[in-house]
């Protein structure tokens, strides 16, 4: 199963959506029309109930170059004003809410070169697995700019500070084996085994079930930005939430089976159980 946009393709497979950003031609950089297409594979992902996971990365050598210096900055900026402050505005959704509290878990594949706007593609997503080989840049130093738009904010999301300013002032690139050091993603791998490995934790988690999957993601993106009072009194609701969700089943099936003596959830969940 697959769904094509002019920009952005989508494989389905497993319960897993493998969106891949395809402007390899020009390494992935994010032109006004790959915001729009992004916004609409997104939506529909979101009420497919054939994708539980998605896995998100680049054609060719790049994962994404950044924002389209040509086609944004040069051509729409000046020309058309306000089509500039739409797709501005769906730029930074789709990258930032969007993602952030997107029902389904995401991962970052990073398989090549991120820059830029591309730093808020890695932040969205839940997950960042790179290629050892992968190279990280924010270069809009390098032009005498600064990482503007959505990009300030996923740097303080996601980074330390010494290593946002480092690079943020430097320009200097590092590399997948650096960002996994730096915790900007997971872990890294050497580019032969990205799409295997990736693919493996994509389909773990298409495992498990959805609305705890949902609740995992929820109870911590939300917690952040919450006192504690309000946290517990969030986590109880959404307690309630996932219990009426699975119709009882987390409490019933999952614990009541581990209270039989089915299986040792502390080891893994009852379908690795059943496989053994
Ligand atoms: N915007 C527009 N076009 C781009 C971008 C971009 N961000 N990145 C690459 N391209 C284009 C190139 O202009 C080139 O087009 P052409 O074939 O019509 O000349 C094509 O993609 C291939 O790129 P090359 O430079 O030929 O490929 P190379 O492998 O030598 O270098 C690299 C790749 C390092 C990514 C280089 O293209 C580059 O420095 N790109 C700019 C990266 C950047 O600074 N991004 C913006 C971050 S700031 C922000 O997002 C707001």
């Amino acid at each position: 199963m697959s769904y094509n946009f002019e920009t952005v393709k989508v494989e389905i497979a497993d319960k897993v959506a493998k969106v891949i950003l395809n402007r390899p031609e020009k390494k992935n950089a994010m032109s006004p029309q790959m915001h729009r297409d992004m916004t609409a594979a997104l939506d529909q992902l979101r009420y497919d109930d054939d994708v539980k996971v998605l896995v998100i990365t680049g054609a060719g050598n790049s994962f994404c170059a950044g924002m389209d210096l040509k086609g944004f900055f040069n051509e729409l900026k000046g020309k058309d004003p306000a089509e500039y402050d739409r797709i501005t505005r769906m730029a930074t959704e789709w990258r930032g809410r969007t993602m952030r509290y997107f029902p389904k878990p995401t991962i970052a594949m990073i398989n090549g070169f991120v820059f830029g706007g591309g730093f808020s593609v890695v932040e969205g997503c839940d997950l960042a697995i790179a290629a050892d080989e992968a190279t990280f840049g924010l270069s809009e130093i390098n032009f005498g700019m600064f990482p503007g738009g959505a990009v300030s904010k996923s740097l303080a999301n996601t980074m330390h500070s010494r290593d946002a300013l480092f690079y943020g002032m430097t320009g200097r690139t590092f590399n997948g084996k650096k960002a996994a050091e730096m915790k900007f993603v997971n872990y890294s791998v050497p580019l032969a085994q990205l799409e295997a490995e990736t693919m493996t934790v994509a389909k773990e988690i298409a495992g498990k079930e959805l609305s705890a999957l949902r609740a995992t993601k929820d109870g911590y993106r939300f917690s952040l930005e919450m006192t504690w009072e309000a946290s517990m009194s969030y986590t109880a609701a959404k307690e309630q939430e996932v219990f009426m969700a699975q119709k009882g089943g987390w409490l019933e099936n999952g614990i009541g089976n581990f209270l039989k003596g089915d299986y040792k959830p502390g080891l893994g969940d009852q379908g690795a159980a059943k496989k053994k």
